[in-house]
């Protein structure tokens, strides 16, 4: 029976998971460790809008739990020592240089969190892959573990892999209710110690038991699939837009068969989030690395349409707008990569807002959870030359949609954050400049109200309506 757990890795899915556990498992005792010791302080904020990661319900779990049974701390060796269990939650980038530059994952994290497990470890200890990693890092892991262990040290370890399927903004609803619980593994006995954690609020009939491979492929497979769901009905907006055809339309009509359903069929301004674009890219590089080019090009397509998606917004706008922004006001509603988290990376957001300053407008962002380092950061990181070049746009963080709004040409929606669902088109436009254009990335406003309180709207998988 697991007394004691260590998380390694505070993000947004090392909290989360332990926060779920601690709440269903109160005879757990759950240390998360991360090395960045600013994150763990915010972990232990009293004040829940500090924490470092947004999620509906995840503040009052934090409440129930924290200094019960769940830990944010620094101290990682002696919460390694104490534990049955690790589970590494740490990120794992795609590799920006070297081999494998560009589309393997860099499993720095990984090999650090393993030699810091072998260095404190005592006794059995089960390691659980909680982060996504290419299929056979199981292998390094145990190679790193065993080989780094002092000649005298008895210690065994049990290598699990468990991948996360929560998606930022439902996490805790995911995590507390999953449609499958996938548990890869060679140690019957590892397998049953974890599947008996999730037990306490599973239903047995969701955990999935397979080998460490197919765990682990799994993973990618299934974020592939998802990423494949939204480039093919991506693909098809500009078709609509084109033809005169409806993407609503086209999407009810298509997810009535009960083969295709209606999940992941919104259109967008292409997919975000930490692993879309990575998970795929790993998949690229194994099959490549197995020789396998033609499913390489296969997956690759799927990242190809998502970058074309991304592209085609910007100049949509610019082209609207008389072909020049230079100088035009725009309001940015919705920053982050989907509603209801404060998470922007490979936020189809960045790439958008970096093509409409480099037409030198000025942008107003609003989003309801992203804050203005955020923002900065990324829009900021470009080739110094483009942000010294004296035409480049200009950017602030406002705090309002009112204050985002004001004196602008263009409202263009990039989040399908709730509250910009109903805006109020009759108010908004009396202190816009005219012609008042709306830009809908997301297909979410009342485009009835929108033009006849005077508005030019352009929706995706529509086009405009004037
Ligand atoms: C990460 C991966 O990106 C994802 O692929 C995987 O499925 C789960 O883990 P996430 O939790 O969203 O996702 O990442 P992030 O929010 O960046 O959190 C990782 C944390 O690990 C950071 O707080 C970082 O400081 C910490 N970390 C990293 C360590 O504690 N030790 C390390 O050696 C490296
Ligand atoms: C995803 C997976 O869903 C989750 O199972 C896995 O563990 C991590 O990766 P996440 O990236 O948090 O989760 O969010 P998700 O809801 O999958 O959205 C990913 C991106 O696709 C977002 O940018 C979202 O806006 C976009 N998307 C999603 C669409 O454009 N249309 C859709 O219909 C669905």
């Amino acid at each position: 029976m697991i007394r004691n757990i260590c998380c390694i890795g505070a993000g947004y899915v090392g909290g989360p998971t332990m926060a779920v556990i601690a709440s269903n498992c109160p005879n757990i005792n759950i240390n998360v460790v991360d090395i960045n010791s600013e994150r763990i302080s915010k972990w232990n904020s009293k004040d829940s809008n500090k924490l470092p990661v947004y999620e509906p319900g995840l503040a009052e779990i934090i409440k129930k739990c924290r200094g019960v049974n769940l830990h944010f701390c620094s101290d990682i060796g002696k919460a390694i020592s104490e534990a049955d269990m690790v589970f590494i939650s740490v990120n794992t980038p795609t590799k920006k240089k070297g081999i494998g530059a560009g589309q393997a994952s860099d499993l720095r994290w990984i090999e650090s969190s393993a030699r810091s497990i072998s260095k404190y470890a005592e006794g059995e200890t089960i390691i659980v892959e909680k982060s996504t990693l290419p299929v056979k890092t199981a292998e390094t892991i145990k190679n790193i573990l065993y080989s780094s262990l002092g000649e005298n040290n008895t210690c065994k370890f049990n290598i699990l892999s468990n991948p996360e399927f929560l998606a930022e903004g439902s996490a805790i609803h995911d995590l507390q209710h999953p449609d499958r619980v996938l548990i890869g593994g060679d140690n019957e006995e590892a397998i049953e110690k974890l599947s008996e954690i999730y037990l306490n609020w599973v239903p047995s009939n969701k955990i999935i038991k397979t080998n460490l491979w197919s765990s682990e492929l799994s993973k990618l497979v299934a974020n592939a699939f998802l990423a494949q769901r939204v480039s093919s009905i991506n693909s098809i907006t500009a078709l609509c837009e084109e033809t005169g055809a409806n993407i609503k339309e086209v999407c009810n009509a298509i997810e009535t068969d009960s083969r295709i359903g209606n999940k992941f069929l919104k259109p967008g301004p292409g997919f975000g989030g930490s692993c879309f674009k990575k998970d795929i890219l790993n998949l690229i590089y194994l099959s490549n690395f197995y020789g396998l080019e033609k499913v390489a090009e296969y997956w690759e397509q799927v990242l190809n349409i998502n970058e074309w998606q991304n592209k085609r917004i910007p100049e949509i706008i610019t082209k609207n707008l008389f072909g020049t922004l230079a100088g035009k006001n725009i309001s940015i509603l919705g920053f982050a990569f989907k509603s209801n988290t404060n998470d922007t990376r490979e936020s189809p957001a960045i790439g958008i807002c970096k093509k409409l300053l480099e037409e030198s407008c000025n942008l107003k962002i609003y989003d309801p959870k992203v804050n203005e380092d955020q923002i900065k950061l990324d829009l900021l990181s470009k080739q110094s030359s483009d942000i010294a070049d004296k035409d480049y746009g200009t950017f602030e963080r406002v705090n309002s949609i009112d204050e985002s709004v004001i004196n602008s040409d263009a409202i263009i929606i990039l989040t399908e954050w709730s509250e910009f669902r109903d805006l109020n088109f009759s108010e908004l436009i009396k202190i816009m400049r005219k012609p008042s254009w709306i830009f809908d990335s997301r297909g979410i406003i009342n485009k009835t109200e929108a033009i006849s309180s005077g508005f030019n709207v352009w929706e995706i998988g529509v086009g405009v309506d004037i």
